[in-house]
């Protein structure tokens, strides 16, 4: 679908076909984001995912690739496995807090992984200030607020005159972003200061930085590169995954077969007497197939981000002038029924054939984490860990539909919250342990980190 507006072509694709055709195979062309100027003023442009496609942001891909491709992954096992464990241990007594419990253990950890940092609620300071960052990101995302970004003259108007309401918003949320990714990253240069190396993403790339350029001191470039590369981490990270997560919860009390089939499953494989491992993942067949569905069902972000064309194109006849925004529509293409007969039904099986996943299945992979050049980095690490979680959480809980927020049983619905990453309206609270063995298990695990 191709939006003429003025000065701001938009094309909205919804076939698999058509996001092969342009944002895989002529990915050169199609790899641009476009730019805003608010996010600018606040700050916000440290984002790689916002950065225009270029050699800088080539630059900072290639830094976060080396710590997040898959053979970087076995050394966060250890850290993912302790907070799933942790966080069951918390469901386990106060199952009616389970989106907080979910929030905290994906935010504790990317944040261990990145910076060495543990939380301990969500009420620590470091997530408030992430809180008041991603709202002022939000405030600069909704362009038709923003006149800025149609009269750019507005940026130099003083925040205490009259018509300087873009200065005020940058004023106010600058801080936080500013905050936000040099904060915890001075605390793990202090440390290596005083001879103590938190083990972490910050201080290796810190340290090999050090070491490349022979001093503590970093230049200005590469100073920036360990800042925006570790700064991004978690903005990727944390939503997505409890995004997954809450629509997988939601799946399972509405689908008690599949539930109960994945529970046979990890009864089998896995056994009762401990929690799965990232080692039981081949021998997982059902468990693959309903993490890969939850991916499809209700993807986190199903728009992805907005690509923008650089270049003159044409395809299948039609001209697509440069500068056009392209936006994958990645939820009509995970809802097609020629790939995915009854788009609309959970239905792991779709992926199994003959006891192994079914390479002649499209792979949702393929859409749930975006396109082309800008294909989500982090992708293997958020499906591991969602893969985990999903294992883990079923092989100990019974999941429900439970009662909402005034104790009556509660109506559950596949509706979602709107934004650009989408979360159901409601989510199971009905959180029990399967049995008594399950509920030993998970008295066994820590409470907290
Ligand atoms: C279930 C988990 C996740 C989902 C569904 C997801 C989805 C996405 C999507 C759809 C995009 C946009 C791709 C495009 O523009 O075509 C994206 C980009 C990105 N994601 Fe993820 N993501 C997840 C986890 C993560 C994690 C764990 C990290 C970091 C460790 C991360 C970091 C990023 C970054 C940095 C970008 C921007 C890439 C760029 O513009 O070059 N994501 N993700």
């Amino acid at each position: 679908m191709f939006l003429d507006v003025p000065m701001q072509p938009i094309l909205v694709v919804d076939s698999a076909q058509a996001a092969t055709d342009l944002l895989e195979k002529r990915s050169h062309l199609y790899s641009d984001r476009l730019q805003l100027l608010m996010p600018k003023l606040m700050s916000w442009d440290f984002s790689m995912a916002l950065m225009p496609y270029g050699a800088d942001w080539r630059a900072h891909r290639k830094a976060f690739h080396r710590y997040f491709e898959p053979n970087a992954l076995p050394a966060y096992d250890d850290i993912i496995r302790h907070e799933i464990s942790a966080c069951i241990s918390r469901l386990l007594d106060s199952p009616e807090n389970i989106t907080i419990h979910v929030r905290q253990m994906f935010a504790s950890m990317i944040l261990q992984i990145v910076y060495g940092m543990k939380i301990h609620s969500l009420d620590d300071e470091f997530i408030r200030v992430v809180e008041e960052a991603l709202d002022g990101a939000n405030r600069a995302g909704a362009i038709g607020e923003n006149w800025v970004e149609f009269l750019p003259f507005l940026q130099y108007i003083p925040s205490w005159l009259p018509g300087g309401r873009t200065s005020r918003l940058a004023e106010r949320y600058k801080p936080f972003v500013e905050n936000m990714i040099k904060g915890p990253l001075q605390k793990v240069r202090s440390a290596l200061n005083e001879g103590v190396a938190i083990p972490c993403i910050a201080n290796s790339m810190l340290m090999e930085l050090q070491d490349k350029v022979g001093s503590s001191e970093l230049p200005l470039d590469q100073e920036r590169l360990l800042r925006n590369v570790t700064g991004v981490a978690y903005i990727g990270a944390s939503d997505t995954t409890v995004s997954a997560v809450t629509s997988f919860l939601l799946a399972m009390a509405l689908y008690p077969n599949v539930q109960k089939k994945a529970q046979e499953e990890l009864d089998r494989v896995v056994g009762t007497g401990r929690l799965p491992e990232p080692s039981d993942w081949d021998s997982l067949v059902y468990i693959q197939a309903v993490t890969l569905e939850t991916m499809r069902w209700i993807p986190a972000g199903p728009l992805a981000v907005p690509h923008r064309l650089t270049e003159d194109d044409e395809y299948n006849g039609y001209f697509i002038p440069a500068g056009t925004i392209v936006i994958p529509n990645a939820w009509a293409m995970l809802h097609d029924p020629s790939d995915y007969p009854e788009p609309g039904t959970f239905k792991p099986e779709r992926f199994i054939k003959d006891g192994r996943i079914d390479p002649n299945v499209r792979n949702p992979r393929a859409f749930a984490f975006g396109f082309g050049r800008r294909v989500c980095p982090g992708e293997d690490l958020g499906f591991n860990a969602v893969g985990l979680f999903i294992a883990t959480a079923l092989q100990v809980f019974n999941i429900s539909a439970g009662v909402d927020a005034d104790s009556k049983p509660q109506k559950l619905s596949t509706e979602v919250r709107d934004g650009f990453i989408i979360h159901p309206i409601t989510v199971p609270t009905g959180i029990s342990p399967r049995s008594d063995a399950a509920e030993r298990l998970i008295r066994e695990q820590p409470a907290s980190v």
